[in-house]
């Protein structure tokens, strides 16, 4: 008897304990309807000074509460100066070289394959219009929000901006509500090919088609080289490019060389080749050093990244395949080059092209960060199943990685998550040093767009020398919102903005 009933007692303890537990789980994992950036997770210095950080200390409704409360903030950090993320910006006097009006609108819109689309547009069209500058010139971007309920903003991808200009709904700017406004006002620091985006609700408004490329070209311009964008986009489910499904012809005469610069503006990898030889002349924006032309090789071009591949047009029509189901075919009118089976080899940027002295892969860091990527069961905002984890951490609950103006910083991105992801840190390009202890050989490979595959370690080093509060995220958005979401913070600046809040912030 009094056995049995210990039993019982023991048993009820054991499900209330359960029961506890996960109801805690659950309710710690919420995360509050409006907070700053600057609030989330715990702070991680990679090894480096502390620096005192004001107003941290959230993780979900478990608030952690370490640092201050409220962010009144004057003397924290860094010499002991506060700077607000809308102060590092463009000079305000500085006239702008090219000038661009976009106006988002939430609509139907038809592709030029005819088929009708449920989307976003950027003066009336999806993709927006191609923005072109010379390097080193001022970009001024006056952005309408003619008809997006959600509000919108624009991030230049890959474009190393100073903060203010980042376009990130709650942590850089308020989302642009609808008749409203904003300014953007840039120096494009790097010739390249880059593309621009909303970073509001993006996991909508990008798969929608809210973007657009932007390419900057060097002073000098190799004119004998003909350039052409192909922005790679699926819409409703079926790979474009440009707008086009199939294949998009381009008028090139046999013995042209054509510079094709693709951009990937999905959530997967995309990848590229070719019957004819290609040379891999940039990625990223950045230039690969003396690259040789290939054959029977994938190039693999992450979400987000863009690949500059060189190639001459053949008597018979030259066709650069993007997947299998899309392709660009250079020639003359009605040239129908023949696919190609994909190869299943695959161009190792770690070894192709030559080396360059890079003094940044050989700097002693000053910080080194760890983001390792896993899967496991637990709650985010109040959901159960399997997360995402960075640290074996879930949203908010994630490394804050702090650092200081100067700092050379390394990041180990380690993968055990299953999937493929392709990371992404706003405002800075960081040069890889090796994958799985396989140091990087050939070209210097600078990357803002990092495909890192299931099982893979990756060494990358970066220069903090663009103070602000930057992204640190998976560029598959659907992961994203998923919470594959961390901050780069400089010590010393803070910003006024919220996620959530009364512009309903919501960069993911
Ligand atoms: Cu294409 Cu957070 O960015
Ligand atoms: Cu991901």
């Amino acid at each position: 008897m009094v056995r049995a009933r210990l039993r019982l007692v023991a048993a009820l303890g054991a499900t209330l304990l359960i029961v506890g537990t996960l109801g805690w789980m659950w309710w710690s994992s919420l995360v509050p309807s409006t907070y700053s950036v600057m609030e989330m997770g715990y702070l991680d210095y990679g090894g480096g000074t502390r620096p005192p950080i004001a107003g941290h200390g959230m993780a979900g409704h478990g608030m952690t509460g370490h640092g201050m409360a409220g962010m009144s903030g004057t003397g924290h950090g860094n010499g002991g100066e506060s700077r607000s993320v809308t102060d590092l910006d463009t000079d305000p006097d500085r006239p702008a070289d090219v000038t661009v009006d976009l106006t988002a609108r939430q609509q139907r819109f038809t592709l030029p394959t005819g088929e009708e689309i449920d989307g976003y547009t950027l003066n009336g069209s999806s993709p927006g219009p191609l923005i072109t500058a010379t390097v080193g010139e001022l970009v001024e971007v006056h952005l309408h929000n003619a008809s997006v309920p959600d509000g919108v903003t624009l991030h230049w991808h890959g474009v190393d901006v100073p903060n203010a200009e980042d376009g990130v709904a709650g942590v850089t700017q308020d989302a642009v509500p609808v008749g409203g406004d904003f300014t953007y006002r840039f120096v494009v620091p790097h010739a390249g090919t880059f593309w621009y985006h909303s970073h509001q609700v993006s996991h909508d408004q990008v798969v929608g088609g809210l973007l657009g490329p932007l390419v900057v070209q060097p002073r000098h311009r190799d004119t004998s080289v003909r350039d052409v964008v192909a922005l790679a986009h699926l819409y409703g489910g079926a790979e474009t490019v440009n707008g086009h499904a199939g294949h998009l012809q381009v008028d090139a005469e046999p013995g042209e060389q054509v510079r094709l610069r693709v951009i990937n503006t999905d959530n997967g990898p995309l990848e590229i080749w070719s019957g004819e030889p290609l040379t891999l002349v940039a990625t990223d924006g950045y230039d690969v050093h003396g690259p040789t032309p290939f054959t029977g090789r994938t190039v693999d071009v992450p979400a987000g990244g863009r690949a500059d591949v060189l190639v001459a047009v053949a008597d018979g029509g030259t066709r650069v395949q993007l997947t299998g189901d899309v392709s660009v075919v250079l020639g003359p009118d009605g040239a129908r080059p023949p696919s190609v089976e994909q190869p299943e080899r695959w161009l190792d940027r770690l070894h192709y092209g030559t080396p360059e002295a890079t003094p940044l892969m050989r700097a002693k860091a000053d910080r080194s960060f760890r983001y390792d990527i896993g899967h496991r069961l637990g709650f985010v905002d109040g959901r159960p199943g399997l997360q995402w984890s960075i640290n074996g951490h879930l949203f908010p609950d994630l490394p804050m990685f702090v650092v200081e103006e100067g700092d050379v910083v390394r990041i180990r991105i380690s993968n055990h998550s299953g999937d493929v992801h392709p990371m992404h840190l706003h405002g800075h390009h960081a040069v890889v040093l090796d994958r799985d202890g396989d140091a990087v050989s050939g070209s210097p490979w600078w990357v803002d767009s990092l495909d890192v595959r299931n099982g893979e370690t990756y060494d990358i080093a970066f220069l903090a020398d663009n103070p602000g509060i930057w992204m640190d995220h998976c560029h598959n958005l659907t992961h994203a919102a998923q919470g594959m979401v961390t901050h780069l913070m400089y010590a010393g600046v803070t910003e006024p903005f919220r996620i959530g809040g009364g512009a309903g912030n919501e960069p993911e």
